[in-house]
């Protein structure tokens, strides 16, 4: 009887061991787990962090433009002239526009429309290099040109209209902003962002039909259908500017050249996009450039243009041309056979004949 007791309550604590031995090893098999998989998920962002990756250097560190306190040195007036100069740019149809309050000279978009922030946004086609580099030499006229000359430039061709006068109020409040947007940059230097960003080109030629439908998908809401885009409700400006069509640029401004078009739009466009958040890829913001550029616009004499035609760029599209390539390829490419072409050409020119070989 006690020696049956006894066996009994051995086996009955052996039983509690195995229990306790098989609880502790699930327990320890779970933790074992946790630790494993459960930790594994952990590693997951320091693997990430781990993996650098170089930036484009050409989206950091961009030049930022002046602070606004730096204007304290100037006295009142120049102040004053300074900040009308860059309330021109951002509203310049309700002064100078078709119902502008100063002179109907332009067609009712802002300067402003394609020189974001005002001329400041880095890679939004903004003004910083300006007062550094002009004046110029410029192919397009085949002469040295002034800061008056380019801002006239812009009137004439994007906003299809006329200059104010190089003496008026006007011009000179828009060269001091233009100036005072250069401080602080070197002589002869363009700083990093300014201007448009020139993207890579296709291997291909640029595609209108392909470019339609990005449009539709893209940039159409604003935009409109017809590209004419949409008044402001007061009627002066436009909310959205219109990309063809009458009130739009002629096809002597600088959008007009399809490698523009594509860098202004990649790194800006749909509005609200900036260098550091672009939406298109390379090959949408090229061949909505074609799409765009391929519809209707108002004209320009451009026969005074380029009176050197070795300087025109390799997307401008008119001829005649010192290279064998069409119209058509100069506008929508391929543009690489056309820049070797350009090349060969310049290397064979410097290469002067020995008189050996004569
Ligand atoms: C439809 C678009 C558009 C509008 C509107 C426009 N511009 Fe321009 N502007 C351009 C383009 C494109 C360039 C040339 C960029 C290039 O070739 O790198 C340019 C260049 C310039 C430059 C020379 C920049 C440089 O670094 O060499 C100045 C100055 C300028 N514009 C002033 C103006 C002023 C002032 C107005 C308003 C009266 C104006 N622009 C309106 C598109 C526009
Ligand atoms: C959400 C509305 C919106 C969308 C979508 C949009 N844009 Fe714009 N776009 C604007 C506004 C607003 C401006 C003028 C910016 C300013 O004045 O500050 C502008 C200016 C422009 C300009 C320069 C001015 C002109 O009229 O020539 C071009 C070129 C342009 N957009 C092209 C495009 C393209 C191409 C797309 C599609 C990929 C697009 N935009 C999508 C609102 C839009």
């Amino acid at each position: 009887m006690e020696s049956n007791n006894l066996i009994e309550t051995l086996l009955r604590s052996l039983k509690i061991l195995l229990i306790l031995l098989l609880t502790s090893a699930g327990l320890m098999f779970f933790l074992g787990y946790i630790l494993v998989v459960g930790d594994s998920n952990n590693d997951e962002p320091i693997v990430e962090i781990a993996n650098y990756v170089k930036p484009d250097s050409n989206f950091v560190g961009l030049w930022p433009g002046p602070a606004d306190w730096q204007k304290s040195k100037f006295n009142a007036e120049q102040q004053n002239l300074i900040n009308y100069g860059k309330e021109l740019i951002a509203h310049t149809a309700d002064y100078l526009g078709p119902k502008g309050s100063v002179k109907p000279i332009s067609n009712g978009m802002n300067c402003q429309n394609c020189h974001l922030q005002a001329g400041a946004q880095p890679w939004g086609n903004n003004y910083f290099a300006v007062q550094a580099t002009y004046p110029k030499f410029r192919e397009r006229s085949g002469t040295s040109e002034n800061q008056v000359k380019r801002v006239s430039d812009c009137f004439e061709r994007s906003l299809n209209g006329k200059a104010p006068d190089s003496t008026s109020r006007e011009m000179k409040a828009i060269l001091a902003y233009i100036e005072w947007l250069g401080t602080g940059v070197s002589k002869n230097k363009a700083p990093k962002g300014s201007g448009i960003y020139k993207l890579k080109g296709l291997k291909r030629a640029t595609d209108p039909v392909l470019g339609k439908v990005v449009y539709e998908q893209k940039c159409q809401s604003c935009h409109q259908a017809k590209g004419e885009g949409v008044l402001a409700a007061d009627g002066k400006s436009y909310t959205f500017p219109p990309l063809w069509g009458p009130n739009s640029y002629n096809i002597g401004a600088g959008l007009y050249r399809i490698s523009n078009f594509a860098g202004y739009v990649k790194y800006n466009m749909p509005f609200g996009v900036t260098y550091k958040n672009a939406q298109l890829t390379d090959e949408e913001a090229w061949d909505v450039a074609a799409y765009v550029n391929s519809m209707p616009r108002p004209t320009k004499d451009l026969s005074k243009d380029w009176p050197n035609i070795n300087g025109k760029p390799f997307d401008h599209p008119f001829g005649p041309y010192s290279d064998p390539f069409t119209e058509a390829q100069h506008k929508y490419g391929p543009y690489k056979p056309i820049k070797d072409w350009k090349e060969k050409h310049k290397a064979n020119k410097s290469q002067k004949p020995s008189l050996a070989s004569l």
